[in-house]
């Protein structure tokens, strides 16, 4: 028997679509054992489970596991898998991410480890389509990845102890493909350069624990004023969390929830945010968490 540990990540961080991400201290966990017959039994437990899929030919987990046997050449063993999630589904925290990547990481387990890093990375990447949450769930810490002939790399930060992070998650769910469907083909070069002027500053600013001006910095451009029309009260929960002292406030990856980050006053931050959203007859729950730097772990 062995196990998965794989955190939830928030990708974007505002300027850095696509781009950057951030691992958080909110986990899938999953064990496997193996059978001595050939199928597949599947358990939940934890949040959202009633959404999961059970069928194991149609789980993420699963088919991911499956693919890397499938490039190994050998065959999967038959597996007890029990999974306990805290990471809801369809709300901008790479559910999806944390899926695919314990499921190439628990088959490469199986297998020995004969695959390196990258070459799962690149897997669960095809799998997944967005590197910027795939990345900080297997590297764990503050990410940024750059796609280059095929082949995914990164670069990873240590995310500062002293910054909190502060997520509202109102009780919809906003799927990614509806997220990207309004996004334009093409973008004027203005707003551009600021976004990438931004995403800059904000890994600087945290490479240098300098993080007076991230507030500024974390102000997308680009994408949030469109992804803002599915998101009732978007805009007030920013100006709130801004204005009850949160260093910085984006939408987590293709949202809806809401990511903020602070030094002191959480519950301040966080109650602000959930007014917000409440102004605008929308549910939400606030979590406070900090910053995963270990990614993926596996126990035996
Ligand atoms: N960068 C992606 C997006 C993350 O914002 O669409 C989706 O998980």
């Amino acid at each position: 028997m062995f196990a998965v540990k794989v955190p939830a990540t928030s990708a974007n961080l505002g300027p850095g679509f696509d781009t950057m991400g951030l691992a958080l201290e909110l986990y899938l966990e999953v064990q496997l054992e193996i059978k001595s017959s050939r199928d597949i039994e599947l358990y939940f437990n934890g949040d959202d489970k009633e959404i999961i899929d059970n069928k194991p030919e149609d789980n993420l987990l699963i088919r991911a596991m499956n693919r890397v046997f499938q490039e190994s050449g050998r065959e999967m063993p038959g597996l007890r898998v029990t999974v306990e999630n805290r990471i809801p589904f369809g709300k901008g925290l790479g559910s999806s991410a944390a899926a695919i990547a314990a499921g190439v990481h628990a088959a490469d387990f199986l297998l020995e480890q004969r695959f390196s890093r990258k070459q799962l990375l690149k897997w669960a990447v095809e799998m997944e389509g967005h590197a910027d949450n795939i990345v900080p769930a297997v590297a764990g810490g503050l990410t940024t990845v750059m796609l280059y002939d095929g082949q995914v790399y990164f670069q990873k930060l240590d995310f500062p102890d002293e910054i909190e992070l502060i997520v509202a998650i109102p009780d919809f769910n906003l799927p990614t493909e509806k997220a990207r469907s309004i996004l334009p083909e093409k973008i004027e070069l203005k707003k551009t350069v600021a976004n990438l002027q931004r995403a800059c500053f904000f890994l600087a600013s945290i490479y240098n624990s300098d993080f007076n001006s991230i507030n500024m910095a974390m102000d997308d451009t680009i994408y949030q004023p469109l992804r803002k029309q599915f998101i009732p009260g978007f805009e007030q929960v920013l100006h709130e969390a801004g204005n009850s002292g949160a260093l910085g406030v984006a939408l987590s990856g293709a949202g809806p929830s809401i990511l903020a980050f602070t030094i002191n006053n959480k519950e301040v931050i966080g109650e602000a945010m959930q007014r917000a959203f409440k102004a605008n007859g929308i549910n939400s729950r606030i979590i406070y968490l900090r910053a995963n730097n270990s990614g993926v772990k596996i126990f035996t």
